[in-house]
């Protein structure tokens, strides 16, 4: 029987450094990638111009089961396309974050996008980046990484990342709507924000990225056998 191909599943919150360390995975590995994130924001950034309540049940399912998604990798740069329309920095406010978690509530939104997730597993590997990605949707993963930071630590990199793209923003909002945001996503009922029972958990309020690249790779290499 052919062995499955391997997948490293990296969950947390947000702001916690899971899409720098996932980049950086797949640059080591040469695997594919998986936003998982990026997926609920188009699907919220669609509902929105369509002006679909983000409680619309039945619509959000129709727009989740059909939705124009495309991501276009060039070298490590990877776009993100609703309709063939450039939307990746769109998609990146805390306005669509907080939008993407009220439709990543429900849990047949979450069952219409759940084939999409999975049809990115493919050869040689893959690096999903996710809140569910060990405890639902690739739970045979053989490598499962938490990664876990205060709320504050996690504000101020999210804000430096947002400053960094020229956006004036406050500090407090920001630890707001981070706060609200995770609540949201851990006390959902369905795939609730929380490490698979399998997964090591690195805690990164006080880690560097080399730091957490460097932690992860180690068990990584002990799990897969390296
Ligand atoms: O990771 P990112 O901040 O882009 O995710 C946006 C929102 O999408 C999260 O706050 C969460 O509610 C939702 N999400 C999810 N399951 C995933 C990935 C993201 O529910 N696997």
């Amino acid at each position: 029987m052919n062995k499955p191909v391997p997948i490293i599943a990296v969950d947390g919150p947000s702001g916690v450094g899971k899409g720098t360390l996932c980049q950086a995975l797949a640059n080591h590995f040469k695997w594919h990638l998986l936003d998982s994130g990026a997926i609920y924001r188009v699907l919220a950034l669609s509902a929105i111009k369509q002006a679909i309540a983000l409680e619309d049940e039945s619509q959000l399912v129709q727009l989740a089961l059909n939705l124009p998604l495309t991501f276009n990798t060039d070298g490590c740069e990877v776009k993100v396309l609703l309709n063939h329309i450039d939307v990746t920095k769109d998609i990146r406010t805390e306005q669509i974050g907080g939008a993407a978690s009220k439709v990543a509530a429900i849990n047949t939104v979450r069952a219409a996008l759940l084939q999409r997730q999975r049809d990115f597993r493919q050869a040689p590997g893959l690096i999903a980046d996710g809140r569910d990605m060990g405890s639902v949707v690739f739970s045979d993963a053989p490598v499962k990484i938490f990664l876990d930071a205060s709320a504050h630590s996690r504000a101020e990199r999210r804000m430096k990342q947002l400053q960094d793209k020229q956006n004036h923003v406050k500090f407090a909002q920001i630890l707001q709507e981070i706060t609200e945001r995770d609540l949201r996503d851990r006390n959902r009922t369905f795939a609730p924000l929380k490490p698979a029972i399998d997964a090591l958990i690195i805690d990164t309020t006080s880690l560097s990225i080399q730091d957490v690249f460097n932690q992860s790779i180690k068990y990584i290499n002990e799990k897969l056998a390296l």
